[in-house]
């Protein structure tokens, strides 16, 4: 998951590609590098840290050159150091890695066997290694690369420039995306649409096993058995616009901030406003008669996808099995031809949701993503996709794509209702009723920020912070604790609010905030039973509720919020905003990064 860029341009490169990998910072921000060819003389710049330190770097030894390769690093093998930083070059060949070549131990030991000396402790650098010892047997630079990539097993994307060759760029894409752009008289290659868009809007997305050469005019494809193919030259959507922050800190905080907007917009590409029914876009398979409904995803993505198995099993009566998708895709799960598999991603690049799809595929079911990037991997291998349409998230937490994730998701389970007979139409309105009131009610919320940052300060001090919640608002427990864990570096948990006397309850104390998500639903009674119980042994409790009052909420709460009261059935989408607000704010106070916490990145493209 780091990002990739590429350029056979006709003025300096390394500009463009500074700018090119801060539309890609989202993959990786642990280092970054910049290699070019100076007289045909290969030179190369690299800083740890941000983009801005190689900004830096590059002020006072700019590079030029008018062939170059960048990269921003996600670390996998080695520290996040200058040493490690890509890209990797060795005699005559300069190589920029995204993913995990995961043999490289032993083809390191066989190099060096041979003699070859290694300066880091990357994957990355045996290919660099073969590549060189190639050209010096006297391979040509295509062949040289053609007999490496045999050896290679893992997932990765690759971009390669060769000192003397001027006009000459291998790209190779295995497991993790790439694609070429198309441009008059130069050529590009990225890891995706979007780092590419200033520069053209032609773009090539390479298959499984591709690999490409190009020069400023000719773009050669070859699949993985070296065969030539032909691949389309699509026109992208995607926009070179770097979102920026408005007048917000973060972006995370105007990413919840546009909510209304992008599920009212969500809302308004799956229902149809005069008869209040959902209307999807034409899907090639129907869920009358499914007999289960498999979903997979990661993260918070799969918080989405578990809140809907509550709404697939409950309104449409279909049974739903989720999974996490690193797991699923070695579950060897047995899966009925023709059924269906929904996969969901913001990102659409997430390794192990990918391999899960494609896994599925392989079992002969139907798949749908439901993703946010249109252009993406997930996107394009999908029969069909019901896209999420939150726009660009660029804060790494997910928040807006989540609660539109969530809204796409109600929408198909109500479709699923539908072709299943289980809703009358009278129901299915009060249900789409109930989503269109959505919007109005999360602006409402935020008018009440305040009061939430003013709540957050007081977890800041706290050992762990235990999220509760029960039925279709236990994903959203879990959730608010992934949310505040990443971003504010407080050890949070999420559970189900009845699973507490069964082991986490031990861990109650004067210091544990306990934060309970509990609307006036069926089971409202038995959580502020298990509230009670929490307060009974020192826990102080933040109490986030549709009915605030002096008695009815139990004893012991330490602050309550107040979410808008609204049918059961959106509930998770409401609690999502309190609780990403509150994770918000407490990392504010903590003063971490926000917007790029330690160790993660926004997309996952290895496993
Ligand atoms: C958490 C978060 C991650 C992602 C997960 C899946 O805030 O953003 O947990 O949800 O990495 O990513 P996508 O949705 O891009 O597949």
């Amino acid at each position: 998951m780091c990002g990739i860029v590429g350029i056979l341009g006709s003025q300096p490169v390394a500009p463009l590609m500074l700018d090119a990998l801060r539309r890609l910072e989202y993959r990786g921000y642990d280092s970054a590098g910049i290699a070019t060819l100076e007289d045909g003389e290969l030179m190369r710049q690299r800083a740890p840290g941000k983009l801005n330190n190689l900004q830096g770097v590059l002020a006072s030894r700019p590079l030029a050159g008018t062939t170059g390769i960048g990269h921003t690093r996600w670390a996998t093998h080695g520290a996040p150091t200058e040493n490690n930083a890509h890209p990797h070059a060795a005699k005559g060949v300069a190589v920029v890695h995204n993913g995990i070549i995961e043999n490289f131990r032993e083809l390191r030991e066989e190099l060096e066997q041979a003699g070859c000396d290694f300066e880091t402790e990357t994957d990355t650098e045996v290919i660099v290694q073969m590549i060189s010892c190639e050209l010096a047997d006297g391979k040509s630079p295509v062949d040289a690369v053609k007999a490496t990539l045999k050896r290679l097993d893992g997932a990765f994307a690759l971009g390669i420039i060769f000192s003397g060759e001027q006009d000459l760029m291998i790209g190779a894409r295995r497991g993790s995306p790439l694609a070429v752009g198309h441009g008059e008289a130069e050529m590009f290659l990225g890891s995706d649409a979007v780092a590419l868009a200033p520069f053209t809007n032609k773009v090539t997305f390479l298959d499984e096993g591709d690999w490409v050469v190009l020069t400023r005019k000719s773009v050669h494809i070859f699949d993985e058995n070296g065969a030539p193919v032909k691949r389309p030259v699509r026109f992208t959507k995607a926009t070179a616009y770097m979102a920026d922050k408005g007048n917000h800190r973060h972006f995370m905080a105007k990413e919840i901030a546009e909510q209304p907007e992008v599920i009212g917009h969500t809302l308004g590409e799956y229902i149809d406003m005069g008869e209040k029914r959902v209307k999807l876009p034409d899907l090639p398979f129907n869920f009358a008669g499914l007999s289960r409904l498999t979903i997979t995803a990661c993260g918070t993505a799969y918080y989405a996808g578990l809140a809907a198995k509550y709404w697939f099993e409950q309104v449409a009566r279909l049974p739903v099995d989720i999974d996490i998708a690193s797991e699923f895709r070695y579950r060897e799960a047995p899966l009925a031809e023709g059924g269906l598999s929904v996969v969901i991603s913001q990102s659409g690049e997430t390794a192990d949701t990918l391999a899960a799809l494609r896994y599925c595929a392989e079992q002969g079911q139907h798949t749908l993503g439901i993703v946010n990037v249109q252009d993406s991997s997930i996107a394009r291998d999908c029969d069909a996709i019901m896209p999420t349409y939150a726009g660009p998230e660029i804060g790494v937490a997910s928040t807006k794509a989540f609660t539109c994730q969530l809204t796409v998701l109600a929408c198909l389970a109500l479709a699923a209702a539908r072709d299943r007979n289980t809703i009358t139409a009278e129901r299915e309105r009060e249900l789409v009723s109930a989503l269109l009131k959505v919007p109005r009610q999360i602006a409402d919320m935020l008018r009440h920020e305040d009061d939430l940052k003013r709540i957050a300060k007081k977890l800041t001090d706290a050992t762990d912070v235990l999220f509760l919640g029960r039925g279709i608002n236990y994903p959203i427990a879990l959730e608010g604790a992934l949310k505040l864990k990443e971003i504010s570096y407080i050890h949070a948990e999420g559970y189900a609010a009845g699973e507490l006397k069964h082991g986490p309850i031990a861990l109650i104390d004067k210091d544990v905030r306990v934060i309970v998500i509990a609307p006036h639903d069926a089971l409202y009674e038995k959580t502020v039973s298990n509230m009670e119980e929490v307060a009974a042994r020192g826990a102080k409790i933040v109490l986030l509720t549709d009915e605030i009052n002096g008695n009815g909420n139990g004893s012991g709460t330490f602050e309550q919020f107040r979410v808008p009261k609204a049918n059961a059935f959106v509930n998770p989408i409401l609690y999502a905003v309190p609780v990403q607000l509150l994770a918000y704010h407490a990392a504010v106070f903590m003063g971490t990064d926000i917007d790029q916490p330690r160790n993660l990145a926004k997309s996952v493209t290895v496993e």
